[in-house]
């Protein structure tokens, strides 16, 4: 009896341990291949009804898509121009998403993140399961993890972290609808991402965020990831960071942590002519359209850069020493 009352009290703390610590993050799951890989396309800053090179991008990510086999598709946010979704029953949805990206290889799931531009509209639209009903490829939440078997995808809604939204919205309305107030909104984010990346045991961790950590490009660094998101990345030994908003291509390396900077924001309008380097290691940029695939292995990611012809721009591999990284 002894016996079964303390493994009954062991139980209940084990319960406690997980509900305590499994914050509210919620979860998704995709398997890899059956040979352990798994690649993607990733995009952002797209949604202008076909207009900028959003269609012939589209094309291109299909014939890749298909070349790679893709699993999936994820997306850093600015999914509609100018100003989000009306509604759920905005017609941009179709026009901008469901009308192109047609390719068949492209018929996968996204995960998607919200965007500044996102924002200044219906905000709970583009999160509602109704748009899912209509083109079952959608999803799109705040903060979400996606455990994919040798990788576990953290996104994350970086809107809110960035303070001028909030203080100087100059003519722009932000829906800040379920988020406000920023007090309360970031630290518990904070709280919630670190906890569900202690918890990862997948050999890669990917944060993905619509804002720049790093650029050169037009928006530069955003001060308030620096500070606020980074230290939990470089914590937690992220490995790479995944966003848009600068609308370009770019890889930067952090020279003090092995974090790696990806900016794949070029799903329609570019070329802003704007390059202001920084104290990191630049490794590529491309001032114009184009998207990013990802090949991962347990062992090793291949990263690969396109434009909007498809044409391969550069490409980047790094592998992992699985017993080092215990
Ligand atoms: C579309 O892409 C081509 C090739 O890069 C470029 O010359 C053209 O300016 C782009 N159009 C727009 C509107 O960005």
């Amino acid at each position: 009896m002894a016996g079964f009352a303390r493994e009954t009290m062991a139980l209940a703390i084990l319960l406690f341990a997980i509900l305590a610590c499994s914050a509210e993050l919620q979860r998704f799951e995709s398997p890899a291949k059956p040979d352990g890989s798994l690649s993607i396309l990733v995009v952002g800053d797209w949604g202008r009804k076909g207009q900028f090179n959003q269609s012939q991008v589209a094309t291109q990510m299909g014939r890749i898509g298909e070349e790679l086999d893709i699993d999936f598709v994820v997306s850093t946010g600015d999914n509609f121009y100018e100003d989000g979704l009306t509604g759920v029953d905005d017609k941009a949805f179709e026009e901008s998403f469901t009308d192109i990206y047609t390719s068949k290889s492209l018929q996968k799931q996204w995960y998607s993140v919200l965007g500044n531009h996102d924002y200044r509209g219906d905000v709970l639209a583009q999160l509602s399961p109704v748009l899912r009903n209509i083109d079952s490829r959608w999803l799109c939440l705040r903060n979400f993890i996606l455990n994919a078997e040798i990788v576990d995808f953290f996104f994350v809604d970086t809107t809110p972290l960035v303070e001028s939204y909030w203080t100087n919205p100059e003519d722009h309305h932000y829906d800040w609808r379920e988020v406000a107030p920023r007090e309360n909104y970031i630290p518990n984010l904070l709280k919630d991402l670190d906890a569900a990346l202690k918890e990862s045991t997948a050999p890669w961790k990917i944060v993905v965020g619509h804002h720049t950590m790093r650029s050169v490009s037009d928006h530069g660094d955003t001060p308030e990831l620096l500070a606020l998101l980074l230290p939990v990345l470089k914590d937690n030994g992220v490995d790479l960071y995944v966003n848009g908003h600068d609308h370009c291509l770019e890889h930067i390396s952090s020279k003090d942590s092995p974090i790696q900077y990806l900016t794949s924001g070029g799903g329609s309008k570019a070329w802003r002519g704007v390059f202001t380097p920084n104290s990191d290691k630049l490794q590529f940029f491309h001032d114009g359209q184009g998207f990013m695939s990802l090949q991962l292995t347990a062992a090793a990611a291949n990263i690969v850069f396109y434009d909007v012809f498809g044409q391969e721009l550069y490409q980047w591999s790094v592998t992992k020493n699985l017993h080092a990284a215990e």
